[in-house]
């Protein structure tokens, strides 16, 4: 089965069109921002004066060293962390005093994830693993619930594995699940940390084609962490972190790869 999109699902907002009118502030704004880790003695910068800007519609790869900051500043993207110093405005909201009720409603309202692990729920059909976000946030009927999902999941190339249990799929379908999980709330944003390492490269083809249709065809931002420079040649902003700080913020993959290799001599 090929990761085409299968169906029209609305994916609903004007936002997603890309066409509307310009918005008046972009979608992620960091400005200065840090996170300092202090154990006992030693403090590790793994972001130090983190400025970004994305706007709607952006499809961005993070690449980096191992321990460059790229899970850090993903986590501060997604509100799962705060950073310590520094402003972060997801769609012109400050969000770095927020509580963590305030974060987790701003989070479901704007962003789905997807993981290197794909972490769907095992003794679970695919469908009910889809239905789950589903029951928080906005009510929906049981019913629409279960139409979206198989909406999503027909979107996905997965129609035909509702009753499937995660066990009963590839791990490229596994990740197809979870990209659908990732969309049932009908984020802006859609967010992977490392979300083809656990997968083989034809398969890695797949997930990655499948971001890249959403985002050209849904006009969903797409951002994504990952050690794969062909997962990142799919995307078509770059930005290359080192120690925390950005060294490279490109169109030119071929410009960002020279920036990894050269940080890492
Ligand atoms: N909870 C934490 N407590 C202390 N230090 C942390 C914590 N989380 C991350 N760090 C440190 O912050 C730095 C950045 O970590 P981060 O996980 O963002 O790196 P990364 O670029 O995602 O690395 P990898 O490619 O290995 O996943 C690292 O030096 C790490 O040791
Ligand atoms: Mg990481």
């Amino acid at each position: 089965m090929s990761a085409t999109l299968e169906s029209s699902v609305p994916m609903s907002r004007d936002r997603h069109d890309g066409s509307s009118e310009p918005s008046q502030h972009a979608l992620i704004e960091l400005r200065d921002v840090a996170k300092v880790y202090k154990l006992e003695e030693v403090e590790v910068r793994a972001l130090d004066g983190v400025d970004l800007t994305m706007h709607r519609g952006d499809y961005s790869a993070l690449i980096g060293p191992s321990g460059s900051g790229k899970s850090t500043l993903m986590n501060t993207l997604g509100c799962l962390d705060r950073p310590t110093r520094g402003s972060y405005r997801l769609d012109g909201i400050e969000v770095v005093n927020m509580s963590a009720d305030q974060r987790a409603k701003i989070r479901n309202a704007q962003i789905g994830f997807v993981f290197q692990n794909f972490n769907l729920l095992a003794r679970t059909s695919a469908l009910e693993n889809v239905e789950l976000p589903m029951l928080y946030g906005k009510r929906m009927s049981a019913h629409a619930r279960y139409d979206r999902a198989k909406e999503l999941l027909t979107l996905v190339g997965l129609g035909d594995r509702l009753d499937h249990h995660p066990g009963q799929l590839s791990g490229g379908q596994q990740q197809r699940v979870a990209i659908a999980r990732a969309l049932a709330t009908d984020p802006s944003i859609l967010m992977g940390d490392e979300p083809t390492g656990n997968l083989d490269s034809r398969t890695s083809r797949e997930v990655i084609e499948m971001f890249r249709q959403l985002n050209e065809v849904k006009g969903l931002t797409v951002i994504l962490v990952t050690h794969d420079l062909s997962v990142a040649k799919n995307a078509r902003r770059n930005i290359v972190l080192r120690d925390g700080k950005i060294i490279a913020d490109t169109r030119d993959h071929e410009a960002a790869a020279e920036a990894l290799r050269s940080s890492s001599d």
